[in-house]
């Protein structure tokens, strides 16, 4: 084999494995955005339906009990779902280093003027596939999330959270990410 086609078949292997990489990559990132969004569905439509039958007073009982409950639930097979934040209401979604990360970088493109839809981040490590995507600040993430939180909200928000960052947001801005992991056989 001379020199030319040696190179062309290194060439041709590794493009064959980039390839590879990419599918495999492509497969868990359409499983992860299908994971993410139906973490998102079921919490619009839990707040939305709590929120418009009893106040917001009563859906945070159901945001405090149900999102846990609702990520548990599609936490199923090899799939780990859950909501993470740079500033967090609920001590139990601490975000990691690469999680803390990650929202810096979102939150610096949401500034920059990126569309919040396209904010997502994924890396594979030691077995498992991880996945981020945005949540942004929308208009009824106020009432709960917002600069002016009325005073009975703010009062069972003190009960409930008494360590909670998750005020004083506005619209628009990153209010965390869907954290996703899948541990891959
Ligand atoms: C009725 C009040 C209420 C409303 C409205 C509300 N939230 Fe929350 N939010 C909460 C409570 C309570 C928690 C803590 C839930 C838990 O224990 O996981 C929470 C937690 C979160 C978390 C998880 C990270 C953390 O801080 O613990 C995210 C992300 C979040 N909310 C985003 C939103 C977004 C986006 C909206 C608007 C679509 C929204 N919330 C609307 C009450 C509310």
């Amino acid at each position: 084999m001379n020199t030319r086609m040696m190179m062309k078949t290194v060439v041709a292997a590794l493009m064959a494995t980039g390839v590879m990489h990419a599918q495999a990559d492509t497969a868990l990132l359409n499983e992860a955005r299908v994971q993410a969004k139906q973490l998102a569905q079921q919490l619009q439509h839990t707040l939305k339906r709590s929120m418009q039958a009893d106040g917001p007073v009563a859906a945070i009982s159901v945001c405090n009990t149900e999102a846990p409950q609702i990520a548990a639930g599609l936490s199923e097979g090899d799939w780990q779902v859950g909501r993470t934040a740079l500033k967090i209401r609920n001590p139990a979604n601490t975000a990691n280093d690469w999680e803390v990360s990650v929202m810096q970088s979102f939150s610096e493109q949401l500034s920059a003027g990126a569309d919040p839809k396209t904010l997502e981040a994924s890396k594979q490590e030691g077995g498992r596939f991880y996945y981020m995507k945005a949540i942004t600040t929308g208009p009824v993430c106020l009432a709960c999330h917002g600069e002016n939180i009325a005073p009975p909200l703010a009062e069972k928000l003190d009960q409930l959270y008494p360590q909670d960052q998750a005020r004083g947001f506005r619209q628009g801005q990153l209010r965390g990410a869907f954290t996703l992991i899948k541990t891959l056989k």
